[in-house]
């Protein structure tokens, strides 16, 4: 299980306003789009520094944050003993060769499918781990073509993906209501100074 170019990343991950801004527009999408409750538990997949997944813990029961990267995972676990957050527990593991004994009543996934190679059986992972009528979340950024990351990015798998493939596949696992939206765009400018918008969906459906 590697991690290294997140834990390299992790002290600073908080530290870009634009990731900050997304993340936000991610949880508030994921907050106004499905019915999230205070007995709700929940799994969250390559929470990173929680910038999700602390948004959302208040209006839930329990969460489970999940990530591959030691170094990530350090950052959210310091915030959770600074905020003295009771209801977020941290864990590291890769749920495409780890199981987890528990199912859960939401899995939310931010930012990651693109760094996942076999992200189709990442997602009938989750639809697995879901109990009946539990919900997913999944946000990312739209099909690009490759400029959205620097040529030397470690991890990058995917360069988005077509929203309404996905929302085929999740369908083809099961799930029902799905739906996509755009949430967010990424604005980055290139060399010639010429900005782009990076559009991000949120992908939701219900087992
Ligand atoms: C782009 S970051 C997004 C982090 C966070 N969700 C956010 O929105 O700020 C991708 C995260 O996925 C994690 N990751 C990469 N590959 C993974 C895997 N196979 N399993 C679990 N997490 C993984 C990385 O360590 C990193 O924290």
């Amino acid at each position: 299980m590697s991690g290294k170019h997140f834990d390299k990343a992790a002290a600073g991950w908080d530290h870009k306003q634009q990731r900050l801004e997304l993340a936000a527009k991610i949880a508030a999408a994921i907050s106004t789009s499905l019915p999230l409750h205070q007995k709700m538990t929940a799994l969250e997949y390559g929470c990173g520094t929680g910038l999700v997944g602390l948004a959302l813990a208040p209006r839930l029961r329990a969460l489970t944050a999940v990530d591959t990267s030691s170094g990530m995972l350090a950052v959210l676990d310091q915030k959770i003993k600074d905020e003295k957050i009771t209801n977020v527990t941290t864990q590291r593991l890769d749920l495409l060769q780890d199981t987890l004994p528990t199912r859960f009543d939401l899995i939310f996934c931010a930012m990651t499918l693109h760094h996942i190679k076999e992200a189709d059986q990442l997602l009938g992972r989750f639809c697995e781990l879901l109990v009946d009528g539990g919900y997913l979340a999944v946000a990312d950024l739209q099909k690009e073509d490759g400029s959205f990351h620097d040529a030397e990015a470690d991890g990058v798998m995917h360069h988005g993906f077509e929203p309404a493939e996905l929302a085929t596949t999740v369908t083809g696992l099961g799930l029902q209501q799905v739906a996509v939206q755009e949430v967010h765009a990424l604005i980055k400018t290139n060399d010639g100074g010429i900005e782009r918008a990076y559009p991000v969906f949120l992908l939701t459906g219900k087992k």
